[in-house]
């Protein structure tokens, strides 16, 4: 047996054309294209088209797939119940993750997995978080708008207004920079479940339970949490060092590929300087400089930078929405790649089953339940 790769580290399960992180240089590209060109030349809209079709598309092209998934975006039968039916006091994450499930049931998604299920769940995503947030808050959900853009009607149908042109291009930079990232858990979750032959919504449910937790994209409202526990820049340096002190993990920072700062964290740093409160910036930067400087100097070999989390948080809290809606904003960006992923999984598929070393005991005998002490 080859020595065991704890975290799967190093070990590459499959070839894909989405996406490459070249954690070395911190570089992210889609399909070929830089991310922060895609972040400054595309919507979302045309990003998802990119991974679902393998190129950007022209007018017609996208004009085309914008109808499509905005036709997909209302509630199939049956999910409102279920939003309802659930204590308003459930985690979002776990609201998405059951409405997901109860949706592709709804639709009857069989095998084999299609572009058209993808983009159902793509579409709808937004309409189950929004409508969850507005029962949870007393308010009756809305129904989506075709004529918005997907980050405008994900906003529109959280709060009844139409945003801003600010806030939509936000949050729009925001989904297209976290749509995918190669071979990161919850998209190893998906295509192992797709190597089964499974259906496209038990990979993305699947997908979305590895989501959740907070070493992959359950961080960004810690950070925040974590922020607020700061609360200004001069309380940072004794915080941070009593965190590290005690062995907490500081949210927001650290990565299993980049060993030096996240691509996306630049452009998100960026973004959460126009969107975010004078104040608020300015602790965060204060933050992130004061944790690098401690990380470096206490585990120089592990090299930590900052991730993607720490600006989303910024970023998502300036767009308005409220820490517990992160995690599933996250998930509405990403079902994007999980789908592409399930998709190019199966076109060239063999099961998805590696070893275990078995470290147990050996030879034990079992004996008759009677006679066990
Ligand atoms: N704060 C403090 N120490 C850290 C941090 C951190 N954020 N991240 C890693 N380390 C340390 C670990 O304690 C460990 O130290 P040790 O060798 O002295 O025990 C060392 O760096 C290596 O850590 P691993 O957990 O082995 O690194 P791994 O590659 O498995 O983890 C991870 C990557 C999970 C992202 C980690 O850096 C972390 O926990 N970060 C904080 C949570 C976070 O920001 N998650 C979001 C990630 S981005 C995303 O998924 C979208």
């Amino acid at each position: 047996m080859p020595p065991v790769a704890k975290g799967l580290e190093g070990v590459v399960v499959a070839d894909t054309a989405l996406s490459e992180v070249d954690g070395e240089n911190g570089r992210l590209t889609y399909v070929g294209y830089q991310i922060a060109d895609l972040a400054n030349h595309t919507t979302f809209e045309e990003v998802v088209y990119l991974l679902m079709h393998g190129h950007l598309p022209n007018r017609g092209e996208l004009a085309e797939f914008n109808v499509s998934l905005a036709s997909r975006r209302a509630l199939p039968p049956g999910v409102l119940d279920v939003l309802r039916a659930l204590p308003v006091t459930t985690e979002p994450m776990d609201v998405l993750r059951t409405a997901a499930s109860a949706a592709s049931a709804s639709l009857h998604f069989t095998t084999p997995v299609t572009i058209e299920q993808g983009m159902t769940l793509i579409a709808v995503f937004p309409t189950i978080v929004a409508a969850f947030d507005r029962i949870r808050r007393g308010l009756e959900p809305l129904a989506p708008r075709a004529d918005l853009s997907h980050p405008a009607n994900y906003l529109y149908l959280l709060t009844g207004e139409v945003p801003s042109e600010q806030r939509t291009k936000a949050l729009d930079i925001y989904l297209i920079l976290t749509a995918d990232h190669s071979m990161n858990a919850s998209t190893f979750a998906a295509r192992v479940i797709a190597s089964t032959l499974s259906d496209m919504g038990s990979a993305i449910v699947g997908a979305i339970g590895a989501l959740k937790g907070p070493l992959h994209g359950g961080a960004p409202a810690l950070v925040l949490d974590m922020l607020k526990q700061i609360g200004t820049p001069e309380n940072a340096e004794a915080w941070l060092t009593n965190a590290l002190d005690h062995g907490v993990r500081l949210m927001g920072f650290g990565h299993r590929v980049y060993k030096t700062e996240d691509p996306r964290a630049k452009v998100l740093r960026k973004l959460a300087e126009s969107t975010s409160e004078i104040d608020f910036f300015r602790l965060a930067t204060r933050v992130e400089d004061l944790a690098l400087e401690m990380l470096h100097a206490r585990k120089p070999q592990n090299r930590l930078y900052t991730n993607v989390e720490f600006y989303s948080a910024a970023v998502m809290h300036g767009v308005g929405l409220p820490d517990d809606l992160f995690t599933p904003t996250f998930a509405l960006s990403r079902v994007s790649g999980w789908t592409a992923h399930v998709l190019e999984q199966v076109k060239d598929n063999r099961l998805i089953r590696p070893s275990s070393t078995y470290v147990g005991p050996l030879d034990l005998v079992a004996v008759p339940l009677d006679q066990r002490p």
